[in-house]
């Protein structure tokens, strides 16, 4: 019986997700790279689905001057993080997206890889929360699974994500596995259809940070 939406108990998330996902490390380091350029100091930082508290750990290794709160629907996923980031004076909150309230209380909200479970309008539910947790001039950022644009180019976007796993994972049922929750677990939207979705719940800016394999990171910026 798995202990939260993604394809790893919360015990073995850490140590397995760096071979499922192409350059995991490097989502958190383009996070951190943006909010450097945005050269605020003293920051209210939401990440909402947080799974075991990655992204927050590796934000201690660069600054302390963030006060962070973290929302993840599974208990346990929260349960880790809250090992792993003992003293910190974390809020946590076991909570969806789709159901926070939060008002201008922020001014970063991350989402990594944690929409992609929801159906079209719990995803819209989810973003909307987040714009509204934001103060104006506050920053959203979201990391998704992605679907290319047309069925011949996903197919092979696919395949080069299966290549991946292959090499990483080597166990071909595991492979089958991951292959398979696509479309049934975990439902990826285009690029141009993230960016059409942080126009309609409310950003003027909604712009690409990263790409690449079947996952994209995108910013934007509250009015
Ligand atoms: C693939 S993990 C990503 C965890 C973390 N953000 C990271 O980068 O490692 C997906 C996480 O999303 C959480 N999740 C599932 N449904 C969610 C929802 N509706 N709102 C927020 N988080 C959700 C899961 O519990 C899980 O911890």
């Amino acid at each position: 019986m798995k202990d939260n939406k993604s394809a790893y108990n919360s015990g073995v998330y850490d140590k397995n997700i760096v071979s499922t996902l192409p350059y995991y490390r490097e989502y958190h380091n383009q996070i951190i790279d943006l909010m450097r350029a945005v050269n605020k100091t003293s920051i209210d930082w939401l990440d909402t689905g947080c799974g075991t508290g990655t992204l927050a750990a590796r934000v201690f290794e660069e600054r302390d001057d963030v006060r962070f709160t973290l929302c993840d629907p599974s208990e346990q996923m929260l349960g880790v993080a809250k090992e792993k980031l003992q003293g910190r004076g974390i809020r946590f909150v076991n909570m969806p997206s789709q159901e926070l309230t939060y008002d201008a209380e922020f001014d970063i909200v991350t989402a990594v890889q944690s929409h992609h479970y929801l159906t079209p309008d719990e995803r819209r539910k989810a973003l909307g929360n987040c714009f509204r947790a934001l103060r104006s001039g506050g920053i959203l950022v979201v990391f998704e699974n992605i679907k290319m644009t047309t069925d011949e180019s996903d197919k092979i976007a696919l395949k080069r994500w299966e290549n991946f796993l292959s090499d990483h994972l080597g166990d071909p049922e595991v492979v089958k596995m991951h292959i398979d929750r696509r479309g049934v677990e975990v439902h990826p939207i285009t690029i141009e259809e993230h960016v059409k979705l942080l126009h309609e719940v409310g950003f003027r800016s909604a712009d690409i940070l990263w790409t690449s394999y079947l996952q994209a990171g995108f910013w934007a910026v509250k009015p």
